[in-house]
């Protein structure tokens, strides 16, 4: 069985002051619960505050993205290295907010991962197709060119310490969650592709849903198969909204 993982993607939210409380009433809250990996990713302004205030509880600090590079001149970038530094374990690579506005391509999250590994960090990959391609119905051809095009470059053993993240783009911010059936559906199908890789792997592989996963339609989805976990975002912004779907992970993990 695959321990469920729940993540807080804040995004660009959260002042100093709401990123302390916020930090602290996961923290408070995630200590009743014992089966599921609770991760939350802050602004990297706030990873400090993060790294003083989750240290010895079980909750765990990522970051929302990394440098491709190890250092030198990159104005604006943060390394591999300095996000280590600062006590993550997990970095969400290949956001699809990234891949649209910041023109990041299959082969620079490619680099993204290969960054992580040599910190140990685990990439949080991102995949998902947008609206007019699932009405095109080319989810999966989109799916698919997304997961070989990292693979073809890092190989399928960095697969060994990656967790992916099907995250529809016409459901991330929209309140328009995927049903059950459908997520279901495409994690069978990203779980497959790794199979015919590694079937090792496929096993072992995390794939968490993103996209408008609440408290309320969380019970459902992380109790499909295949479904391993959610990336959050609006939700993991308010403490108790966010510890509910933890809980609802706990849950299915009894
Ligand atoms: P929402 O939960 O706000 O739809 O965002 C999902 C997401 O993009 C997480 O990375």
């Amino acid at each position: 069985m695959r321990q469920p993982l729940i993540a807080g993607n804040w995004k660009m939210n959260a002042t100093r002051t709401s990123a302390e409380a916020l930090l602290s009433g996961v923290i408070a809250g995630a200590s009743a619960l014992s089966k599921t990996e609770i991760v939350v990713c802050p602004p990297f302004p706030f990873l400090s505050l993060g790294e003083r205030l989750l240290s010895g509880t079980a909750v765990k600090l990522g970051a929302q993205n990394v440098c491709t590079k190890d250092a030198g001149a990159y104005t604006g970038e943060v390394s591999a290295a300095m996000l280590a530094e600062f006590g993550c374990r997990y970095v969400i690579c290949g956001h699809s907010e990234r891949r649209e506005y910041y023109g990041e391509t299959d082969a620079v999250i490619a680099e993204k991962l290969r960054a992580c590994a040599t910190q140990d960090m685990i990439p949080i990959l991102c995949v998902g197709e947008t609206l007019q391609q699932r009405q095109q119905e080319l989810t999966e051809q989109v799916i698919a060119g997304q997961i070989d095009g990292v693979i073809s470059q890092i190989g399928i053993e960095a697969f060994n310490q990656t967790v992916i993240a099907y995250e529809p783009v016409w459901a991330i911010g929209t309140g328009m969650t995927a049903t059950p059936e459908q997520a279901q559906e495409v994690h069978a199908f990203i779980r497959q592709k790794i199979a015919d890789r590694s079937q090792a792997i496929a096993e072992k592989i995390r794939i968490l849903y993103g996209g408008s996963m609440k408290a309320a339609n969380a019970p459902d989805l992380l109790s499909q198969h295949d479904i391993d976990g959610g990336l959050i975002g609006g939700a993991s912004l308010i403490a108790d909204d966010f510890l509910a779907i933890c809980r609802a992970g706990d849950l299915v993990a009894s």
